[in-house]
């Protein structure tokens, strides 16, 4: 924590451990890594927490579907699991929280007194149906189906997921979650970038002004999760228990001055990043919880689409999951794109807050176009040509950046802010463009400089020098962009140009600025940095 700096904390859902990672969950944790690593560079201080969801009835059967005798034996089986993707694709998170870790069960015990104070809790008795897959209650009405609706057997199904429902009787603690309506409208009037993209809003909004029920948050019939502590045979809903996940990571409840300046410090988070499916529960739930605590509201909250793969049958978009079968196996893209390449995808490609649909052909094209083709083969044509015609190193700086015609200079003018514009909204694919706008036009200007044939005249030496100072300066700005999105080739290109000094800077804006290269060093052409796929 340096206090210095302007506190950054970012979150991804803590993600059910009910299965393995896959392309799905992975994407949602890359997001946040690229914002936090973006942030860090600009000058904040970062905490990116990601972690693992593991109470409720959904992990409980999938402890005893794979024949595990607790579901703590299964949830610490599953963690190295997580913990290890994360590490494969450089995920930089700063803190890893577990639900069954003792500081959350300090957390959620404390949660309960305080709401019982808030006179927002009272206890009554639940009877509807219950989506286990999706942790979700729903009422009498939401399911009230014809028979042709019902399940093969018979039976309810989800209204969200389609899979068949339980019926729930069971005595339980209420969260007075209907006090909140006219304060939740309120709350996306005054703020209307509370919830990001833009056009979530809509859906949220309409779901609170279609009226709130009060929220069952105990369960008397099943008792993995934590036991509330005035009523032992009460044990927290599993959502009311995970969302708390957010503050408990920053110290909330802790009985200790160093807990409440962290806390001080970092709440409220400045995003909460999640999948359009647990949209409610932090647009909705989550704030009401907070106001009835009379805790600060995160700042935003951004929902992103999910990614699909084509049904080879029916040829529709799916959702990927495991459940479906259709799930994806972070490895299968390690190992066509390497880690970078996978990032440079997923985060660039994929439509930004939309569902996508994801193919091996496009992110073969992707990654042939824009990284070998484009920035890999300038970063090799440039450093190549720099060490050939000035003896293994860079040229001078010029005197002057515009004693010839400076493409380049131009586009890096205002670049670092036109970027920083989408970064700021974690629209990649945006910021994307305004860098490939550099590495384009430095390809060009290799077109039509033709350094070759500047080499071969004597009288054309300080221009020769100029174009080459010019590339290898549109690589340097463009390997500060492009690091919170593939930070190693990016520190690698720095390093090929004697720069890899400036990887741990935090003044994005400073170190982006035109004419800083220093001129002169030496450069190393290596390997290229992303062979082309055949
Ligand atoms: N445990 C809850 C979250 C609690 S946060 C306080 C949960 N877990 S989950 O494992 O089911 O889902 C975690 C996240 O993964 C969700 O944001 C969900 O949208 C995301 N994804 C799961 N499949 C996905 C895709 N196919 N595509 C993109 N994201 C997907 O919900």
């Amino acid at each position: 924590m340096d206090q210095s700096k302007p506190s950054f904390f970012i979150t991804t859902p803590i993600y059910y451990v009910n299965a393995a990672p896959h392309l799905g969950t992975a994407y949602c944790t890359m997001l946040c890594d690229v914002q936090a690593r973006y942030r860090r560079a600009a000058g904040y201080d970062v905490k990116f927490l990601t972690g693992m969801d593991e109470h409720g009835e959904k992990v409980a059967e999938a402890a005893q579907q794979h024949g595990f005798a607790t579901p703590q034996e299964w949830c610490d089986s599953q963690a190295p699991l997580f913990k290890d993707l994360w590490k494969q694709l450089e995920i930089s998170n700063d803190d890893f929280i577990r639900t069954t870790e003792p500081r959350q069960n300090h957390a959620v015990q404390y949660l309960w007194e305080r709401m019982r104070e808030s006179g927002y809790l009272y206890k009554g008795s639940y009877d509807g149906w219950y989506c286990v897959p999706e942790e979700t209650y729903f009422t009498e009405n939401q399911v009230k189906k014809s028979d042709e609706e019902r399940g093969a057997k018979g039976e309810h199904l989800c209204p969200d997921c389609g899979r068949p429902l339980e019926r729930v009787q069971e005595e339980s603690y209420f969260f007075r979650l209907s006090a909140f309506q006219d304060k939740l409208l309120a709350l996306y009037d005054e703020r209307p970038d509370f919830v990001q993209p833009a056009f979530r809003m809509n859906e949220v909004r309409s779901f609170v002004e279609g009226g709130l029920t009060d929220l069952s948050v105990s369960r008397t019939s099943f008792d993995w999760g934590i036991k509330v502590p005035f009523d032992e045979k009460h044990v927290t809903y599993v959502w009311f228990d995970a969302l708390l996940n957010y503050m408990t990571a920053v110290g909330y409840g802790v009985d200790s001055d160093e807990a409440r300046a962290e806390l001080a410090y970092r709440w409220p988070a400045q995003y909460h990043v999640v999948g359009k499916d647990i949209i409610r529960f932090h647009c909705v739930i989550w704030p009401a919880m907070l106001m009835a605590l009379g805790e600060a509201l995160p700042e935003h909250v951004f929902a992103h689409g999910f990614l699909t793969v084509r049904n080879a049958e029916t040829g529709k978009a799916e959702k990927m999951s495991k459940s479906r079968g259709n799930a994806i196996a972070p490895q299968d893209v390690v190992d066509l794109l390497g880690v970078e390449g996978y990032r440079y995808y997923f985060m660039t490609d994929v439509a930004h807050g939309e569902d996508s649909a994801i193919s091996f052909e496009r992110m073969e094209q992707v990654y042939n176009a824009d990284l070998a083709n484009s920035w890999g083969n300038l970063i090799s044509r440039s450093l190549n040509m720099s060490a050939k015609y000035f003896d293994g190193c860079a040229p001078a700086k010029p005197a002057s950046a515009d004693a010839f015609d400076n493409p380049l200079a131009k586009i890096a003018d205002g670049l670092v802010e036109r970027y920083m514009a989408k970064m700021d909204m974690l629209d990649y694919g945006g910021a994307k463009d305004e860098v490939m706008e550099l590495i384009h036009a430095a390809n060009h200007y290799i077109e039509d400089s033709e350094p070759w044939a500047l080499a071969k005249d004597e009288a054309k030496a300080d221009e020769l020098a100029f174009v080459i100072y010019n590339l290898l300066e549109a690589i340097r700005i463009a390997a500060h962009l492009l690091m919170p999105l593939m930070p190693q080739t990016s520190v690698e290109a720095l390093r090929r140009l004697s720069c890899e000094g400036e990887a741990a800077s935090d003044d994005l804006k400073g170190i982006c600025a035109w004419g800083l290269l220093a001129g002169g060093q030496p450069v190393e052409k290596g390997d290229p940095l992303f062979p082309r796929l055949a």
